[in-house]
């Protein structure tokens, strides 16, 4: 049985093989910043494992996996300006260090570049992977909108919530799972049903960030806690607080959503009480809880050993617990 950590290595090794800095520097130093920065890794982690669990060849799926790591960091790179974050992976964003224009191009770099890295797969592989990428791409654009226009919205529904986080993050998860199945020339069914587990973990995953970016130890979480609070995002914390709590604090939480005072301390302070008195934390750990349990239901059609099951059971548990 190979360790996440097995993977991540096998990764990383790939990764520094092809990623190098060349003129000019403007443009590739900001790649080689963000991608050297680390992070958990968790996509391509999974890409190599599904391809590993269905039987393939770990080696076939590293250029997959390299481009949904980049895929993952070029989003990660233009989130930053969207949300005015000042950190990522405990480090100066891009953005901040260089400059918004920086930002902006070296983006668009390491999304061509991620299309690049397909370019090794045979016809027929190519074709799919490309096809499930482009999919992919323009669902996490579409949650990415969603996201930026529930910012000055005061009536999003849980519902628009979950369909948000579903395009803006768990896609993506579900993509790289599919992709790892694809390679390993797994059923029509089992890459379908791959796709669903990642799906909801991917949701899970999510609904986690939204709970660590105000409840995150600032000291590991690499992130600017409270940042989701000071940007105005309707999370699910925000909106089970105000399913949850009494008429007058949900009055003062939509005013307080309704500025972006300069020292935001107060506010962050004000809006994590209700948070949590409201009651929403807990149902949000619920809920977390709830999109792992859905996301293992899905593993019941695949045609996989119980023992390689218990590997994607043991992924999904202990994401459920991450920190960081
Ligand atoms: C951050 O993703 C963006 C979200 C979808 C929450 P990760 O939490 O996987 O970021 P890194 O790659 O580990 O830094
Ligand atoms: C990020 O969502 C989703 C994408 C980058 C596509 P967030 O804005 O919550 O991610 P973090 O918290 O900045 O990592
Ligand atoms: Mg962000
Ligand atoms: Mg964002
Ligand atoms: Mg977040």
């Amino acid at each position: 049985m190979r360790s996440t950590a097995f993977y991540r290595n096998e990764f990383i090794i790939h990764l520094e093989k092809k990623i190098e800095v060349k003129e000019p520097k403007n443009l590739y130093e900001p790649i080689n910043y963000i991608l050297g920065l680390g992070g958990k890794r968790l996509r391509p982690v999974l890409t190599l494992m599904t391809t590993d669990l269905f039987g393939g060849i770990l080696q076939d799926a590293l250029d997959a996996a390299l481009a949904i790591e980049m895929f993952h960091n070029f989003s990660l790179v233009h989130d930053d300006i969207m949300d005015d974050a000042p950190l990522r992976r405990g480090k100066t964003t891009v953005h901040e260090k260089w400059d918004v224009n920086t930002g902006i191009l070296s983006g668009d770099a390491m999304l061509i570049n991620s299309y690049q890295f397909f370019e090794s797969y045979d016809s027929e592989v190519f074709k799919k992977l490309t096809i499930l990428f482009s999919k992919t791409a323009i669902e996490v654009c579409e949650g990415q909108q969603y996201d930026v226009d529930f910012e000055l919205r005061d009536d999003v529904t849980i519902p628009e919530y979950l369909k948000m986080i579903e395009y803006k993050t768990a896609v993506l998860v579900a993509a790289a799972m599919k992709m790892g199945a694809i390679i390993a020339k797994a059923s029509q069914n089992d890459t379908d049903y791959i796709y669903e587990f990642g799906k909801n973990l991917g949701i899970a995953f999510q609904l986690q960030d939204d709970y660590l970016d105000a409840f995150g130890d600032p000291e590991t979480f690499g992130k600017q806690v409270g940042g989701d609070i000071m940007e105005n995002k309707k999370t699910f914390l925000y909106l089970k607080s105000l399913e949850f709590a009494p008429k007058e604090q949900q009055e003062s939480l939509k005013h307080l959503y309704s500025l972006q005072p300069e020292d935001p301390t107060t506010k962050i302070e004000t809006v994590k009480s209700i948070f949590m008195e409201s009651g929403a934390v807990e149902e949000a750990k619920k809920e977390i809880s709830d999109y792992t349990q859905k996301a293992f239901d899905a593993l019941v059609s695949i045609k996989m050993s119980e023992k390689n099951k218990s590997v994607l059971k043991e992924f999904g548990e202990n994401l459920m617990k991450r920190t960081v």
